[in-house]
């Protein structure tokens, strides 16, 4: 088994999610874009030590292509197990990404895997596959973003305990960045500031925050050599927005931070 992937936990997240699997519980990881839901699952599965699916979730997600399909193999056809059915299979970790983007009758497949049952059933074949107790269900969801289009049924959303994330305090995030990136501890510790200051333009019109993803992305530019000035407009603002009066708002911010 390789290095742990790297994780820097904000509180007690992963006592919780050892708990939950212990428990059997399902868990929804709710929280913004970047801010570390996707890696903290990765470090827990290393430290459960369970294989981890990933899929990520689309509009056009039919329930088949979690469970599975039978495919024409030259002249017969044979069943192939979609990811949800190899992760119940395997006792794996399975980890649906932006769930609110499937569809309803996608989701519903869930409903029999996250209650007492503990069974995916497999219409096509008629067969009924148990969960084994190491098998766990996590979702994740960005609140806020399409939430007047699509929401998560209530009925789906009491199957899970959910777990709330949100981008680390100044000081964890400037460690999660600089070690992430390589970049020096000020660059890391100026970045994180300026994306302080860039989050509270959310009052002002600005549809999404930076992430921490977005501020390893410029810390790497940086590291690699790039002018900090130009790494943060390439990395950290064109990403963000498309308007020229916000883009030239957030630019002094930037000029202001790396003068
Ligand atoms: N607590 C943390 N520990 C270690 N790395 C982190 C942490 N938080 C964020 N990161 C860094 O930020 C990057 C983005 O995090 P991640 O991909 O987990 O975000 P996410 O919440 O899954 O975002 P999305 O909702 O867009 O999928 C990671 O690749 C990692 O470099
Ligand atoms: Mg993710």
């Amino acid at each position: 088994m390789g290095e742990a992937p790297f994780y820097l936990a904000q509180g007690d997240e992963c006592a919780l999610f050892e708990r939950c699997h212990a428990q059997r519980l399902a868990v929804l990881l709710k929280g913004p874009t970047g801010c570390g839901k996707t890696r903290f699952v990765e470090h827990m599965a290393w430290r459960l030590g369970r294989p981890l699916v990933t899929v990520a979730c689309h509009d056009d997600l039919a329930a088949s292509d979690l469970i599975g399909r039978y495919l024409v193999h030259h002249d017969r056809t044979a069943w192939h197990d979609g990811p949800l059915a190899r992760a119940v299979r395997e006792g794996a970790i399975c980890y649906l990404d932006e769930v609110v983007e499937a569809r309803q009758d996608t989701v519903v497949v869930l409903h029999a895997l996250t209650d007492h049952r503990r069974i995916l059933p497999i219409d096509k074949t008629g067969e009924q596959l148990a969960a084994p107790p190491e098998f766990m269900l996590v979702l994740s969801y960005n609140p806020g973003y399409q939430r007047l289009v699509k929401d998560l049924k209530p009925s789906t959303r009491q199957r899970f305990v959910a777990l709330e994330f949100d981008f680390p305090a100044p000081a964890q995030e400037a460690r999660v960045v600089q070690r992430e990136s390589g970049c020096a501890d000020s660059d890391a510790a100026a970045l994180v500031q300026l994306a302080q200051r860039l989050r509270q333009l959310q009052a002002q019109g600005l549809a999404e925050v930076p992430g921490t993803r977005l501020l390893v992305a410029a810390a790497r530019l940086v590291a690699a050599g790039t002018d900090p000035r130009t790494a943060c407009r390439v990395a950290l603002l064109a990403p963000l927005s498309d308007d020229p009066v916000l883009l030239q708002a957030m630019q002094e911010l930037v000029d202001a931070s790396f003068a």
